[in-house]
């Protein structure tokens, strides 16, 4: 098992999507710009794909962000960073047709450039192909005694480990498929899609089906009915149909920034409010165009008498019974409640994914960590997870506080002010706890 160069880090980030990422930018434009920031800060972020990926399955040809451009990285924490989206169009040489084009929301594809280019900036930092396997005390220490943590990483090499002070754990949504659906090489989640998709032959795609009512399984439908032009396209809906993201002005305000006080200092029942009058703002809702798009092109089938795009609402799926290339569907209707079955040639579940939960990674180290009354993981303000006293080291989570933090938990939307919290929160207990950079003690030994 071998250890990383450094001896301890200030910072392990777990994870290098778009949170991590931030981080990594905030962690070196508040060192450099405050000069009372203790030099030497280490940081080190391990990605367990081989390289830069933002949901990559999901890179569908003409969809755009949910979000402004403006809300990237680094801009709302600092509007003179050079990893700003209007730095890298500028670098790209694409600034003035970007304006020209006169739109808030850039493609995926576009987005997922802009975010190569700023990792590319990092890659002294970042190990990929290397998955934490989990969190603990470095040998023959006690939670009490412990000035460092220990995280395992598996990568091409093996096991190896490496010592911090702080981790950032930010290792994204967990995708959600219906109870006793597995997915296989008929059987997708809309996280595996283009490469599932990709893996097929298309002549053998007559009959396909996409379950859900949110972006995805709109933007999913959208485009095997672009894609496979002799096919049947059904969308089991169990809504009655689509139901429009509100991105109106007012109700944007609970992606704001100040929005995260509101509801972190809030009560019970703000919070309560939060989700029950703007959880159309992003949770199975669509964006208007898609709906109006899908819409369309159902009535324009009718009428040329074409019908080969369906939808099936207030339908979901009981059953998937799998044999050989056979897929047979179970479907229960709210409609009449009948029971109808659809023999399909694959089927997409873009059944949405559950929050981000640290308690496997942190292992032993989770009993350490306080909860609510509901049993749910308690959180400081600066995204620290609360712990018994004696646990000095930080635990920082990027996601799965929704229930601490609000709406923009899993979103992009508040990512480079909350990495800017983070970051400021290491910094400053560094400068707090720390006097002089420590050494491994490794290295202690071999210095004395
Ligand atoms: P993200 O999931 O991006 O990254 C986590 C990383 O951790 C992954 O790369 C994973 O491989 C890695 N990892 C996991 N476990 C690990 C381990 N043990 N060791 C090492 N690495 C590990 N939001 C928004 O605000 N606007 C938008 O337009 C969209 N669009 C959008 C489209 C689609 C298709 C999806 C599924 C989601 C969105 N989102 C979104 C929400 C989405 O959560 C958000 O865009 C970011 O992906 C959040 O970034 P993170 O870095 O937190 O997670």
């Amino acid at each position: 098992m071998g250890t990383f160069e450094r001896g301890i880090y200030d910072v392990v980030g777990i994870g290098f999507g778009p949170s991590n990422l931030s981080l990594a930018i905030a962690l070196d434009e508040i060192r450099g710009a405050d000069s009372s920031a203790p030099d030497g800060l280490g940081a080190v972020f391990f990605e367990r794909q081989p390289a830069f990926g933002w949901h990559r399955n999901m890179l569908l040809p003409t969809t755009t962000m949910q979000i402004s451009f403006m809300k990237d990285l680094a801009t709302f924490r600092n509007p003179r960073s050079r990893f700003s989206f209007v730095s890298y169009l500028h670098e790209s040489g694409r600034l003035t047709q970007f304006v020209n084009n006169q739109d808030f929301f850039p493609t995926r594809q576009e987005f997922h450039q802009y975010l190569e280019w700023a990792q590319a900036s990092f890659t002294d930092r970042v190990h990929y192909g290397s998955e934490v396997t989990s969190i603990g005390l470095p040998p023959g220490t006690t939670v009490g005694s412990a000035e460092y943590l220990r995280l395992e990483i598996r990568d091409g090499a093996g096991t190896r480990v490496v010592d911090t002070r702080n981790v950032a754990i930010s290792t994204g949504l967990v995708p959600r498929l219906p109870k006793g659906v597995q997915s296989d090489e008929r059987v997708w989640h809309s996280s595996e899609f283009l490469e599932k998709y990709g893996r097929m032959n298309r002549s053998e795609l007559n009959t396909v089906a996409v379950v859900g009512a949110g972006q995805s399984a709109a933007e999913i439908t959208r485009f095997l009915h672009d894609e496979l032009p002799h096919a049947q396209v059904f969308s089991v809906i169990p809504s009655y149909g689509y139901c429009v993201a509100d991105d109106t002005p007012f109700a944007n305000q609970v992606f704001d920034p100040g929005a995260v006080d509101s509801y972190y200092y809030g009560t019970d029942r703000t919070r309560e409010a939060f989700w029950r009058y703007h959880s159309n703002t992003n949770y199975s809702v669509v964006d208007d165009e898609v709906i109006r798009d899908l819409y369309r092109r159902s009535y324009d089938e009718e009428v040329r008498g074409l019908n080969r795009l369906h939808f099936l609402n207030l339908t979901r799926v009981d059953q998937v019974k799998r044999s050989g290339d056979e897929t047979r569907v179970s479907l229960v209707s709210l409609l009449d409640d009948e029971s109808p079955e659809l023999d399909v040639d694959a089927i997409v579940f873009a059944t949405g994914y559950e929050a981000m939960e640290p308690s496997g990674l942190l292992g032993e180290l989770d009993r350490h960590c306080l909860r609510d009354e509901t049993g749910r993981h308690r959180v400081a303000r600066d995204y620290r997870l609360v712990t018994t006293p004696e646990l000095r080291c930080g635990l920082y989570l990027q996601g799965g506080t929704e229930h601490t933090h609000g709406l923009t938990s899993s979103l992009l939307s508040n990512l480079a002010i909350r990495s800017g919290e983070i970051a400021e929160s290491i910094v400053g207990r560094r400068a707090e706890t720390t006097p002089e950079p420590s050494l491994h003690p490794a290295e202690a030994r071999e210095a004395g």
